[in-house]
């Protein structure tokens, strides 16, 4: 392994407002890490954190925790948060699919989900972050109205997630096709931009942002949606073909 790499790891692991897989702060996320109780906003996939540390500069008076699989890339939001002597943010090293064994109910009250893998073929759409898999989990540690940001350069992901939420019948609260040639769009939209938005914008992909919540989402619902998707992709799989949904 890169001697870098090794170096980063170490130094994430030291870090005070770092975390690996902390099962033990399920509900205690307020009392034991922020010693205040003001709101917690995640953001998952969060790469280098870019997200993570601008939103908690811009917004002091609430607490973010960036989540990730590999901690190398977290180190360097972890690093500036230290360097900016931030108190509202932490970094946690975890998978998703654990994310509802690492939060009480209600205890986050928005996420924030930036250019995660697109996951185009369909045999990987259940790692797909805005999957309905993921949404359950979602959905358990938010609290009633919380937002869920998703920031995507895919085509494919962005109509993906559209389509599962027509079929939740949760109507988002925005839908933007290209966040930088939007008057309109908030500035923390356009201000901050990740690591890969950088890359992809270089490739010309326009940036699609939507936010939504997942009051509506009931376990008939996303049932109802995983079978209209698994029959949708046995057609596509008889027609030989690997994309599409
Ligand atoms: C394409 S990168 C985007 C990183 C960052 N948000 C950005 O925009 O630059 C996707 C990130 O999600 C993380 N990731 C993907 N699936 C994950 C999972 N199931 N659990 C935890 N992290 C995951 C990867 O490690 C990677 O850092």
């Amino acid at each position: 392994m890169a001697k870098q790499k090794l170096k980063r790891f170490a130094e994430f692991s030291a870090y005070q407002h770092t975390f690996d897989f902390p099962y033990h702060l399920k509900g205690k996320w307020h009392a034991e890490v922020f010693k205040n109780n003001n709101p917690i906003v995640l953001e998952l996939g969060c790469g280098k954190g870019e997200y993570t540390v601008a939103l908690a500069h811009e917004y002091p008076e609430k607490n973010f925790i960036g989540v990730d699989i590999k901690s190398n890339r977290m180190w360097v939001g972890a690093k500036k948060a230290l360097e900016q002597n931030k108190t509202n943010v932490c970094f946690m090293r975890a998978l998703m699919h654990k994310i509802s064994e690492l939060f009480d109910a209600g205890e986050v009250d928005e996420i924030w989900i930036t250019f995660p893998d697109p996951f185009v073929r369909i045999r990987s759409a259940k790692h797909r972050l805005t999957h309905t898999r993921f949404l359950r989990l979602y959905k358990q540690l938010l609290k009633p109205c919380g937002w869920v940001n998703f920031k995507t350069d895919s085509d494919e992901l962005f109509a993906f997630t559209q389509n599962m939420l027509a079929h939740l019948h949760i109507t988002p609260l925005v839908t933007d096709y290209d966040v930088h040639a939007n008057p309109q769009a908030e500035p923390m939209l356009k201000e901050v931009r990740t690591y890969y938005e950088n890359l992809f914008m270089g490739k010309g992909k326009k940036i699609k942002f939507t936010r939504f919540t997942l009051d509506q989402l009931t376990e008939e619902k996303a049932a109802a949606f995983e079978d209209w998707f698994e029959q949708e992709r046995q057609k596509l799989v008889e027609a030989g073909k690997s994309t599409g949904i």
